[in-house]
């Protein structure tokens, strides 16, 4: 049987990027099959370095302005493109190639807290702020606007008037480690046909 291959897009530490690949580690339709990374630095490539599968890392110039992510994802047979703590634009380009099959999580409740600059503790910070009594996760597919597009699931929180953007920031991370994996999952097999 032939494997839907994942590529995992990442900037950062790399949280949602470990427990996905832990998460398909063993699952006989869904692979994770390549990591891309716009940052040499970041995090995620040394959380996972052990893993077989290959890492491209690349520049922000070169995603908008080469063919090389474009060939990679060709060359690896990647069927679905999960951004998890991505933070750069996908170009419209790659969205035509992958229309409807890139998915992302938001760390709040879309489309509030959402937008250009909404990322990490930036988001949490703007919801402390905000006095809202809750938060969560949006996990989505991709549309050519920031934080837009089909929701596929959220998952909500409380925010107490002790929280702070930190202790957001755990509850949030909590959300993703327990929901991201089985959404990707479940997305892909309701649209496949193996
Ligand atoms: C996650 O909380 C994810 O939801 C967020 O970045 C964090 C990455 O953490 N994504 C965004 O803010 C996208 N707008 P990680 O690198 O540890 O997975």
């Amino acid at each position: 049987m032939n494997y839907i291959n994942l590529a995992i897009f990442a900037s950062g530490s790399g949280s949602n990027a470990e427990n996905i690949v832990n998460y398909f580690a063993n699952n006989k339709q869904i692979r994770v099959a390549a990591l891309f990374c716009n940052k040499a630095d970041a995090f995620v490539l040394k959380r996972i370095y052990k893993t077989q599968f290959p890492k491209i890392v690349f520049t922000k110039n070169e995603m908008l302005n080469s063919s090389k992510i474009d060939e990679k994802l060709q060359t690896f047979a990647i069927d679905y493109i999960v951004l998890a703590g991505f933070l750069l634009k996908i170009p419209k380009r790659i969205n035509d190639l992958y229309k409807n099959k890139i998915i992302n999580i938001h760390p709040a409740l879309l489309p509030d807290f959402g937008g250009e600059g909404m990322y990490g503790m930036n988001v949490h910070k703007a919801v402390k702020s905000s006095g809202a009594s809750e938060t969560g996760i949006t996990i989505h597919i991709i549309d050519e606007d920031y934080d837009r597009g089909e929701t596929i699931f959220q998952a909500k929180c409380l925010v107490t008037p002790e929280d702070t953007p930190e202790s957001i920031a755990d509850k949030i991370h909590t959300l993703e480690q327990e929901h991201f994996p089985k959404v990707i999952e479940r997305f892909i097999l309701e649209r496949s046909t193996l």
